[in-house]
């Protein structure tokens, strides 16, 4: 008979080769955070996505839950394979991390726009002499600075308390003879003659963090990161992070926290690639979408997670750097953009800013495919935008054998003389599909009619079965051949998410549409921008009704658009006036109470 002890245990985590010590009665997945390793945890672990499987070396723990039962064939749970959010230990265990329960390596999107902008930044260098203070000379330091800035014909200059901690020590070590970083009346940092001011530009995804150093003087990328969100092992998605801060005491603060170390982490980094020091980051720029842009600023999201979603904040804001905890110079400011609504974030505005969707003159549509994907519409001279639940799908997330893009994953399928060819990342052996390789699928299968337009598939067709005990599969990868051992499928399960995923996306623009009075083959540019975007394939894309059937040659797909968008307002005051002017044009469509909705969506969910 095992009983729960109460006290604590010790967690060995193989192969990483971690150990933690955690309280009786926290899971395995609790371990595995508090030991930084990262497990898929796509459900926030509620039980549901399976993520986070792990196996059991040694150690007794709870009983396995309905969730794992449901999870694993009774082989696998005789193995010792457990869901770590599920499993409690009740006493010293060691466990086994099967690759794919980890989140990294991922592959990373840093890849943009570069889209000339004037130079034009908030923060300026200002070069200032001052005499060393005398017994016939008393004026203070900051006294002595702000006169000779009004000598260089400079308004004078009301510093935060945290450079003001600095200021005498700087000036003397400067020999009287700074070059300070100027923002108005504030002061950004204190550096030496000839150092450059670098901004940082950041993209704060829901999945991935990119980062980029730029050159305040000419606007030039000097370095560019990218990294995972940490918040992942929080939950994949903004609803389950917004729950875990709700469920939680502190657990808003941890995501802040979490999310602040990374980025710290990243600028320490892109600082090193560039040789530049920290304190030469005078000025911050972030995106991301709404929540992200609450976390970032230590903001309230209970209410983002209930109807009818409104954000805290919409308008532009501007924090010290060093209040929220980013380390960059004494005096740096972040600035973050105005949101358009709930589910419009400053990412989105960022994307429409590079891409100049929002001042076309033409039929212009420009969508950044994600768990929400916002589109915006240029048409006749009026802009509308919506977001679509289109679901974490083209993640990976409730997919069967679905996974983000990270070596092994399938993401190129195609039927070349009626046989099967696979494209796997690093051409490593297949051990998932990703959200390109999945949407393939799909319009693979199609084509060759193993798929009808409904989305069933014709089991009279060589690798289509049915397990006894599952839904309808098509298999993409033998056993024999995949990384893992298992076979790598694609479900009839699999197919409806796909279905109902680019049936959201297509409703959303076909909403627009409609608002704007045009139909679809009157749009002249198609700009498609985001991680995904970037790698799907348009045929595939069109072939499921995704997107409408234009001539290729109207798309675009443009990388990291919201990061460019960063970037164009880290170095140039003038656009962020001209997104503060064009905002105001533009006519946020609710999809969910659209009295088109419901008939377009359905409409939609045929291939
Ligand atoms: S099943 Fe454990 S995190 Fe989803």
């Amino acid at each position: 008979l095992v009983t729960q002890h109460s006290g604590h245990h010790t967690v060995d985590l193989e192969p990483v080769g971690r150990r933690v010590r955690i309280r009786a009665g926290e899971s395995l997945l609790d371990a595995a955070r508090a030991a930084g390793v990262e497990l898929v945890s796509l459900c926030g672990g509620e039980g549901w996505c399976g993520g986070c499987a792990v196996r059991l070396l040694s150690g007794a723990a709870s009983s396995p839950t309905a969730s794992e039962v449901e999870a694993f064939s009774p082989a696998q749970l005789k193995a010792g394979f457990r869901l770590a959010c599920q499993t409690v230990p009740f006493g010293d265990v060691k466990i086994d991390i099967p690759p794919d329960s980890l989140t990294a390596p991922q592959r990373l999107q840093v890849e943009g726009l570069e889209a000339p902008v004037e130079v034009d930044p908030a923060v300026v260098a200002v070069d200032v002499s001052m005499p060393a203070p005398t017994l016939e000379d008393l004026r203070s330091d900051l006294t002595r600075l702000n006169d000779a800035l009004a000598a260089a014909g400079l308004p004078a200059v009301r510093p935060r308390r945290a450079i003001l901690e600095d200021l005498s020590e700087r000036l003397r070590a400067e020999g009287w003879q700074p070059r300070l970083a100027v923002r108005g009346h504030e002061l950004a940092a204190i550096l030496s003659r000839g150092s450059r001011l670098f901004g940082l530009a950041l993209d704060v995804g829901t999945t991935k963090l990119a980062g980029y150093l730029v050159a305040l003087e000419d606007g030039s990328t000097a370095a560019k990161a990218g990294a995972m969100n940490p918040q992942i092992a929080y939950g994949e998605d903004v609803v389950s992070r917004i729950a875990y801060a709700g469920e939680h005491a502190d657990g808003r603060r941890i995501l802040h926290d979490r999310l602040i170390e990374a980025v710290n982490e990243m600028a320490r980094q892109l600082c090193d690639t560039a040789g530049a020091s920290l304190e030469q980051v005078v000025e911050a720029v972030v995106v991301g979408n709404t929540a992200m842009h609450h976390f970032f600023a230590g903001l309230p999201v209970a209410q983002l997670g209930r109807a009818p979603y409104v954000p805290a904040v919409s308008d532009p804001l501007e924090v010290q750097a060093r209040d929220i905890g980013l380390e960059i110079a004494h005096g740096a400011t972040a600035y973050l953009p105005p949101n358009v609504a709930g589910y419009v974030g400053a990412d989105h505005v960022a994307m429409a800013l590079a891409t100049r969707v929002w001042e076309a003159q033409g039929t212009v549509v420009a969508l950044d495919i994600g768990t929400n994907t916002e589109i915006s519409l240029a048409a006749r001279g009026r802009v509308l935008c919506c977001s679509c639940a289109s679901g974490p799908a083209f993640e990976g997330a409730h997919i069967r054998d679905g996974m983000r893009a990270a070596p092994g994953a399938i993401e190129r399928v195609k039927f070349s003389h009626g046989e099967l060819r696979l494209h796997t990342i690093d051409n490593a052996p297949p051990v998932g599909i990703c959200g390109s390789g999945i949407l393939d699928s799909v319009a693979a299968l199609l084509d060759e009619g193993i798929l009808d337009r409904r989305g069933r598939f014709d089991d009279s067709r060589p690798r289509v079965s049915k397990p006894p005990d599952g839904v309808v599969q098509y298999l993409l990868a033998p056993a024999r051949q995949t990384g893992h051992g298992r076979d790598v499928v694609v479900t009839r399960q699999d197919v409806n998410e796909i279905q109902l995923a680019k049936g959201a996306i297509r409703t959303g623009l076909e909403v627009l549409l409609a608002e704007a009075g045009i139909d679809s083959g009157q749009i002249e540019q198609f700009i498609v921008a985001g991680a995904f975007g970037t790698y799907l394939d348009l045929g595939s894309a069109i072939r499921v009704g995704m997107f409408p059937d234009l001539p290729h040659e109207r798309f675009s797909q443009v990388g990291n658009a919201a990061g460019a968008g960063a970037r164009q307002m880290l170095v140039s005051a003038a656009m962020r006036r001209k997104i503060a002017g064009l905002l105001p044009r533009v006519e946020y469509v609710e999809l969910t109470t659209h009295p088109q909705f419901t008939k377009k969506f359905l409409a939609s969910l045929y291939f």
